[in-house]
Order: structure tokens, then C-alpha cells, then sequence
């Protein structure tokens, strides 16, 4: 058992959160006049349920777990900052990333001005379990890993990442944002054993909708309350719960843009390393493909001219030389590999 209570800031842990009068009541009301909405209806003229129950039952059925195990967030970024806010101390606590990794964790450290360890995956992109037992001291909350990892694509080995688990005395964040391409299973399966693990996951990537923002975590329910405890208390706005929950119901649109990501996936990357210029084309368990070019500022230049927007990773340490594309549909990627012919004419 891990004593994540002991973990908390000491202000959230004396906090009151934000209770609404109608969070309070508990049956059927006739009236509501408590809360100053406009009461002409439109559809949208009442505040959101804040904790999002109809949503959190559909996702509890998909993800097997229960509702409880689930806090829902503007984005996965929300519960990033959210983590942050919960257990690190500006100016005293620490935290660990593995870069080359997700920038928002830095991002998020710099925002808490929370001090961040870098202990980098090795040239296999795989974390390394002595380094990373060597770089926590009793200041450090949080540990990111990223599985897959972006930009790399690759899934961190499990082995590892459960030995940290038990090791560590801090909160483990596995972030699963492209887990529904990847061969590996989740660690939502570990949820129940680990009191120190948090699972993030998003609607953003395989289920086609970044643009309503809707971030996943998954934990045991005391540490769903923390998240509950800080977050704004409408943090998901109807629309967005409604457009969720349709979308939820037809999980066969899903698994159909996977499989077409994935057959896509597996052409461009032997079409990308058949280029002369392509060096190297890292696998990826993702909708991404990171790939190493003998000049990557004169490629990504050239892919900008021709109107294709691609990430220039090249000056992150580890990436030295490589972009990384994601996989479009059909018609992209015979676009951009149309492109890359006339590159390499050029
Ligand atoms: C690893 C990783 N985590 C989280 C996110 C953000 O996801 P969301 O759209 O749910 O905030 C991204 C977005 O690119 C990502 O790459």
C-alpha cells in the first residue's frame, strides 16, 4: 500500500471543493432557481452534470472498470495540470520525465514551476530502470511514462514500468493517448493493484475527436476523488458529453479507422524507408511515424512549400535528424509520398 493522502499538497488535502446546491439534492426536483441559469429552455440553458454520469457508464462498459475509476477531463492535458496541482509544491517538489517524450509534461512543470528530472529512454528508446530508481528523492510526486511514446511511436517495455511502479513511492502517470494502435494492452488492467498508478487516455486520436476535448484518467476512486476535488466543477460542457456518448455507441466506426490506420501505417513505412534520404524508420505502435532524414530542415522546408505540415523534431535531443508524420487517410499519404518523389528530384 502507498500512502498517496501523504502525497497531496497539504492545501488540497484542508480544501473544501465547489458543491453546488443541486449536487447537494438528492431526488427529483421541480424547481431549479438555484443555480441563476436563464430557465427558458433551449437545450442548452442548464449547467452540465458536473461529474458526467451517463458518459462515465458508457466508458466504464467499454474500458472495464467501474464509473467511480474515472475522472474526465478537458483533454488529457486537464489531467496532467490536475496532477500537478494535487501533489507538487512549487518550488519544492520534483517530477520525472523520460524525454524524448510528450512536451506537455515539461510544459505543465514549468506552469506549476515544479522542477523537472530528466532521465532519458536509452538508444532503444527504453526507459532505464537503475537510472530512474537513481533520479527520484522524497520530493519527487510525479513520474510520466508515455506508452507509446511520442514522438518515438515505440511502447515502452511493461516489465519496466511495473517494476517502477512498485518501486517508486510517487504517483506513476502512464499516458496511453495512442494505446488503441498499439499491440500492447493497456494498464487500465492494473488499476485495482496499483494504489500509485493513473492511466490517461483520450478521445482525440483513434476516436476521431480532438476537437471536442475530452481526456480520460483512470485510477482507484480515491485518487478519481483528488481530480474530482480541484477540477472546475463544469469541466465538460454538454455538448461535448453528448457528442461523446454518440460516439461511444458506434465503437465499430472506431475499430474501422483503426484498421485503415494501421494497414496505412504499415505502407508508408515501408514506402518511407524505400527513399534514399530516409535513414532510418523507427516501428511504431502509433498513428505516427517518426523517421530520420539526412536533412531534415531542408525536407521539412520543402514538405511546408508544397503545403504538407509535418513535426520537425530534429533538434530534440535523441531525434537528432528526424520529422514525425502521422498517418493520413489513403489520399494524404499518396500525396505525400508523391511529394517525397518529387524530393528527392528535386
Ligand atoms: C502523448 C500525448 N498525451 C496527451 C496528448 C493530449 O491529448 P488530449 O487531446 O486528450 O489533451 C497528446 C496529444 O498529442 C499526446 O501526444
Amino acid at each position: 500500500m502507498k500512502d498517496i493522502a501523504a502525497l497531496m499538497r497539504p492545501n488540497i488535502r484542508r480544501m473544501k471543493p465547489y458543491s453546488s446546491a443541486r449536487h447537494e439534492f438528492e431526488g427529483e426536483a421541480e424547481l431549479f432557481l438555484d443555480a441563476n441559469e436563464n430557465p427558458f429552455n433551449n437545450g442548452l440553458n442548464r449547467y452540465p452534470d458536473p461529474l458526467q454520469h451517463k458518459l462515465k457508464e458508457r466508458i466504464s462498459e467499454i474500458k472495464r472498470v467501474r464509473a467511480e475509476q474515472i475522472f474526465l477531463g478537458n483533454g488529457s492535458d486537464e489531467a496532467i495540470d490536475l496532477l500537478f496541482r494535487i501533489f507538487c509544491e512549487p518550488g519544492i517538489d520534483n517530477i520525472i520525465s523520460l524525454p524524448p517524450t510528450y512536451g506537455m509534461y515539461q510544459v505543465a512543470a514549468d506552469i506549476a514551476d515544479v522542477k523537472i528530472r530528466e532521465v532519458p529512454l536509452n538508444s532503444e528508446f527504453q526507459p532505464d530502470l537503475d537510472a530512474l530508481c537513481k533520479a527520484w528523492d522524497a520530493n519527487t510526486k510525479l513520474l510520466f511514462f508515455c506508452s507509446p511514446n511520442n514522438p518515438t511511436g515505440n511502447s515502452l517495455n511493461a516489465d519496466i514500468m511495473e517494476a517502477v511502479l512498485k518501486k517508486f513511492h510517487g504517483i506513476v502517470v502512464v499516458d496511453e493517448a495512442y494505446i488503441d494502435f498499439s499491440t500492447q494492452p493497456s494498464f487500465i488492467r492494473l488499476i485495482d493493484k496499483h494504489d500509485n498508478l493513473v492511466v490517461l487516455q483520450t478521445l482525440s486520436k483513434a476516436w476521431g475527436l480532438a476537437a471536442i476535448r475530452l481526456g480520460m484518467a483512470f485510477s482507484n476512486s480515491s485518487m478519481i476523488q483528488l481530480f474530482n476535488k480541484v477540477k472546475a466543477p463544469y469541466n465538460i460542457n454538454l455538448l461535448t458529453q453528448e457528442t461523446a456518448l454518440k460516439a461511444l455507441e458506434d465503437t465499430e466506426k472506431t475499430a474501422n479507422f483503426i484498421s485503415v490506420l494501421l494497414q496505412e501505417r504499415t505502407k508508408l513505412e515501408k514506402q518511407l524507408s524505400d527513399f534514399s534520404f530516409v535513414q532510418k524508420v523507427y516501428p511504431s505502435d502509433a498513428n505516427f511515424i517518426l523517421m530520420k532524414v539526412a536533412e531534415p530542415n531542408t525536407l521539412y522546408k520543402f514538405l511546408l512549400q508544397n503545403k504538407i505540415v509535418v513535426r520537425n523534431r530534429s533538434t530534440v535531443p535523441g531525434c537528432e535528424g528526424c520529422l514525425r508524420i502521422t498517418v493520413g487517410t489513403p489520399e494524404e499519404n499518396i500525396f505525400l509520398l508523391e511529394t517525397l518523389v518529387k524530393y528527392k528530384e528535386n
